[in-house]
């Protein structure tokens, strides 16, 4: 398979082809052994800005992208909403127009609203990559997600991937079902009821509130924490009920495969949807997780950043 990449901006799976996908996964491929290097740097994004602009708290994808930046010579620059006009009453178009006007590249956004990565790339002449959006979509979280199930499996056509959790609020969830789906791969939903979103059928996945039903034949578990920050009212009657229900410990885990993978995007509460001791087993690829997306993220920046080469080059030809 051989096709060049031609979107300008990243916001989300659900447009993307199949073929995208693995344009992404095989480059970040070929991008892992510049991290393994005693020099873990390449020139490709030199003399590139890239605003990292956080309206969100976040760990693993600011530092992940930062360090992508890095690894391929761009310049970055670093933005949180705490500390900055936002909290004086700046609009977010007034925020992001002032850091355009600093001739940035690309920007890397993070936003509570849903859409708000969309809009901006559609204002924008520049390229846009969402890092997450509302409960909307994470899409660099489920191409590492992906990437990491296709390193440890060999594939994803035919694997079987069971979310547990909090899917009614989780971005990752939904960029999962997106992305899993068109590589092949089958999803099964697993939380109470009220945490399953509607009409699940028509995303192409399984719905269960049966953890063992859930895990017994699944390759990939894939566990989302119960996001207290985005629930207004009470979806189960407590914290302790949900996680005699569905944690995943040593016990449930009898009822998986014996190879089966633990995966969770981060942050974990440990002791609530997943033991402890399971989160540091051999079970646990969380960590492979993290590593996985730096290489992820830097084939992003990568492929957009040749979309913007190829569109300059053309319009100094026609100039
Ligand atoms: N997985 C993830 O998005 O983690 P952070 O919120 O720490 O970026």
């Amino acid at each position: 398979m051989s096709i060049l990449w031609k979107r300008k901006d990243l916001v989300g799976l659900k447009d993307l082809e199949a073929e995208e996908i693995q344009l992404v996964l095989d480059t970040a491929k070929s991008l892992q052994e510049i991290s393994l290097r005693p020099v873990k740097k390449v020139p490709t994004l030199r003399g590139r800005t890239v605003a990292n602009l956080f309206f969100e708290p976040s760990t693993r994808t600011r530092v992940s992208f930062e360090l992508a930046e890095k690894r391929l010579s761009a310049d970055a620059i670093n933005f949180t909403s705490a500390g900055s006009s936002t909290v004086k009453g700046e609009t977010l178009k007034d925020t992001v127009r002032n850091i355009e006007s600093l001739k940035v590249d690309l920007i890397v956004m993070r936003h509570p609203a849903s859409g708000a990565p969309h809009r901006l790339a559609e204002s924008l002449p520049i390229s846009v990559v969402n890092a997450g959006d509302g409960i909307n979509e994470h899409p660099t979280q489920a191409l590492l997600d992906m990437f990491t199930i296709r390193e440890k499996k060999g594939h994803l056509a035919g694997i079987k991937v069971a979310f547990v959790g909090d899917i009614v609020h989780s971005r990752v969830a939904r960029s999962n079902i997106w992305g899993l789906t068109k590589m092949g791969a089958e999803v099964t939903l697993c939380a109470p009821k009220t945490l399953l979103p509607a009409q699940v059928e028509a995303l192409g996945v399984r719905a269960t509130s049966n953890l063992e039903e859930a895990i017994h034949e699944a390759d990939v578990i894939n566990l989302l924490r119960i996001q207290m920050e985005r629930q207004s009212e009470s979806y189960f009657p407590s914290i302790r009920e949900y996680a005699n229900n569905y944690q995943i410990n040593r016990d449930v885990l009898k009822h998986a495969k014996p190879d089966v993978l633990i995966m969770h995007p981060g942050p974990v509460n440990r002791g609530i949807e997943l033991s402890s001791d399971v989160m540091d087993s051999p079970y646990s690829v969380i960590l492979d997780q993290v590593t996985n997306g730096l290489a992820v993220r830097m084939a992003v920046l990568y492929l957009l950043s040749g979309v913007r080469n190829r569109a300059a080059k053309k319009a100094s030809v026609h100039s």
